[in-house]
């Protein structure tokens, strides 16, 4: 008797535990938090199709609802937003469709999480917010951060991001996480053209010291225009983005963002399916052919679903030069 209770006290714990860190718990962490603690109007994801926007083929980011408001050309429609935005990056300048199955964190869908500042807070409240929401709820430990600023480019105009700098070294990064960047890895751009800036990114320290990018800061202040120039913006903003997928598979505490809950499910299933074939070895390091072909079909069952789900029927987008 004494026994069965222990293993239920022991099964309910173990089910506690679980639901803390599950990928709708952290999702609705990271909503919570900027809405309750810090003011901010969630606002629903927007259709993986384009609102009247031709320049992508989906939408590959959290921002692109609000592009209008960057560019001037839309009132906001509150000062500061959070959401969890589904985007489909298989097309254009964010395509990851090659590196799917090949690593453990990319994929052609994903949900990002991010919140904004429509000429609102900058900087140092972004810096801020960030740092707290990763080191309170989310419980990262600070040696295992590291973070990028933008090192400024002669072309673009821009010089070193040193205010970026200081205000991660007065949050208490140590210097030796803080690294500057070019603008490969620390300008943003939503496409050839469009709103971009200089941005941050909050890389985890993984435990062979690679480094798994989790949350990307963008300070919006300029637009690439159609003939390549980069001008000011009238308005300063923020734009976020971190990936749902990966912050589950970092607080799971599992080796890739296949074997979190939102991918192991499908796993099972094409397990299930697939006669004669050895089950997934669940090490995303592992670059067997069988093992990189369920992490597609996991990936691109779930792209394929959130497209028909929106309305997205094959032919009805153009991806690049083919039909998608
Ligand atoms: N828009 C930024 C990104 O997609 C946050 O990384």
């Amino acid at each position: 008797m004494l026994r069965l209770q222990v293993l239920k006290s022991r099964t309910r714990n173990f089910s506690q535990r679980r639901l803390k860190s599950s990928s709708s718990f952290i999702r609705n962490t990271f909503i919570d938090y900027f809405k309750d603690n810090h003011g901010h109007k969630h606002i629903k994801s927007s259709s993986v199709v384009p609102l009247c926007d031709p320049t992508v083929p989906f939408v590959n980011a959290g921002m692109n609802q609000f592009k209008g408001v960057f560019l001037g050309v839309v009132d906001a429609p509150c000062s500061r937003a959070v959401n969890s935005q589904k985007c489909i990056r298989v097309g254009g300048k964010h395509n990851d469709l090659d590196l799917v199955g090949m690593d453990g964190h990319h994929h052609t869908f994903f949900e990002m999480l991010g919140n904004w500042s429509f000429g609102d807070y900058y900087k140092k409240e972004a810096c801020q917010m960030a740092w707290n929401l990763l080191l309170g709820p989310y419980k990262l430990k600070p040696e295992n951060l590291l973070v990028t600023y933008f090192e400024g480019d002669a072309i673009i105009g821009l010089q070193e991001d040193r205010e970026c700098r200081d205000i991660w070294k007065e949050i208490g990064v140590q210097s030796s996480h803080i690294k500057a960047h070019g603008a490969r890895d620390n300008f943003w751009e939503m496409g050839l053209t469009g709103p971009c800036g200089p941005c941050t990114e909050i890389h985890y320290i993984n435990p062979d010291g690679s480094l798994t990018e989790i949350w990307n800061i963008v300070f919006i202040q300029c637009n690439r225009e159609a003939d390549g120039s980069v001008t000011a913006l009238r308005r300063q903003h923020v734009d976020t983005g971190m990936g749902l997928e990966r912050m589950t598979a970092l607080l799971q505490g599992v080796p890739s963002n296949y074997d979190t809950d939102l991918f192991r499910p499908l796993i099972n299933v094409i397990e299930k399916n697939s006669k004669g074939v050895s089950p997934y070895s669940a090490s995303y390091k592992s670059d067997a052919a069988v093992d990189r072909a369920y992490r597609r079909l996991a990936d691109h069952a779930r792209m394929i679903g959130a497209c028909l789900a929106d309305g997205v029927f094959p032919s009805s987008r153009s991806v690049g030069n083919g039909p998608f």
